[in-house]
């Protein structure tokens, strides 16, 4: 019961911190190239105040005084606006640098903490592709091995299909790449799907599930993407040796029957 309190007491700590100038941080992720709008409540702002600043580091971005218009820093010309009735920043164009954290201040008789985002800028993820690796079939069931590849990372998994469905098999389903994005594989409908995602793009590549099901069952054990052409190739010849084999005992059935009535006509004469 003793070993509690100290640990309610960090607790406590802890949320003081955080609370700590009234404002929540306020999380954004931002893709790279686009831009960002910096908003603060009205109702935080007083109306007479000294001085009202944007920060990102150590660097200001936005100066508001009451009596003055807005200056922007030199380092931001251009590439940040401004909204003088209600104290927002957008800055634009962002790159990796402008990750971190940008902060609103207004200056009374003391300083106060109004606004803090925490920004965090992300490049789009890169295509993931998706291969069927392995494919073994039973009488009923066949297990199908599937990896889903990118740049940085790959995941692989195991899919059971009967003649219905499809179900996943326990394993890895979901891994953060070393890029710190998210690469899942599931099953949705009748697809497995690779999904390659960040906070603010993902992209995806499937495979039908369904194609297995409408599989020759002759050619099942065989590799997938190979697979599928080597049955046509099968069924093709197949059906040209059916076609040559039907036209020639019609063939000869209709020359046998030709000739017996040129034997019937021949003894009649
Ligand atoms: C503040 O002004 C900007 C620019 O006029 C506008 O885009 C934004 O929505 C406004 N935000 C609030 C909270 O009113
Ligand atoms: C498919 O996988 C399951 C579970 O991993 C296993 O029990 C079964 O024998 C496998 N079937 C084939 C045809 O490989
Ligand atoms: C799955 O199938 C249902 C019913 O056909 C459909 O409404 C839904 O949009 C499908 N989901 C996806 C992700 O394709
Ligand atoms: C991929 O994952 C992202 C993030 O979890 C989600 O928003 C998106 O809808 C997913 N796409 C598909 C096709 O499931
Ligand atoms: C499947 O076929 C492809 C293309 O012919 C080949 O590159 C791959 O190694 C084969 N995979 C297996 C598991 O046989």
């Amino acid at each position: 019961m003793m070993s509690f309190i100290p640990v309610l007491g960090l607790l406590v700590c802890i949320k003081v911190q955080v609370f700590a100038g009234s404002t929540a941080v306020t999380p954004v992720f931002v893709q790279k190239g686009h831009d960002v709008l910096l908003e603060v409540r009205k109702d935080d702002v007083p109306e007479k105040f000294v001085l009202f600043l944007w920060t990102f580091r150590e660097d200001v971005l936005v100066t508001f005084t009451p009596k003055s218009e807005p200056i922007v820093s030199e380092r931001y010309t251009g590439r940040v606006e401004f909204s003088v009735e209600n104290y927002s920043v957008k800055v634009k164009n962002l790159q990796e640098t402008d990750s971190g954290l940008y902060t609103a201040q207004v200056t009374t008789n003391k300083q106060r903490t109004v606004a803090e985002y925490s920004v965090t800028v992300q490049d789009p993820v890169s295509p993931v592709v998706l291969t069927v690796d392995s494919v073994s079939r039973s009488t009923n069931l066949c297990n199908l091995t599937v990896t889903c590849r990118t740049q940085d990372s790959h995941i692989s998994s195991t899919f059971t299909c009967d003649t219905q469905t499809c179900s996943q098999e326990e394993g890895e389903r979901s891994k953060v790449t070393a890029s710190g994005a998210s690469l899942q594989v599931y099953l949705v409908n009748d697809s497995i799907i690779c999904n390659h995602s960040n906070q603010v793009s993902w992209t995806k590549n499937q495979e039908q599930t369904k194609i297995w099901n409408f599989w020759p069952r002759n050619c099942g054990s065989e590799n997938l993407s190979a697979g599928f052409s080597y049955c046509l190739v099968k069924t093709a010849v197949f059906s040209v040796g059916l076609i040559i084999m039907v036209s020639a005992v019609i063939g000869v059935h209709l020359m046998e029957t030709f000739k017996k009535k040129n034997q019937e006509e021949t003894k009649k004469q």
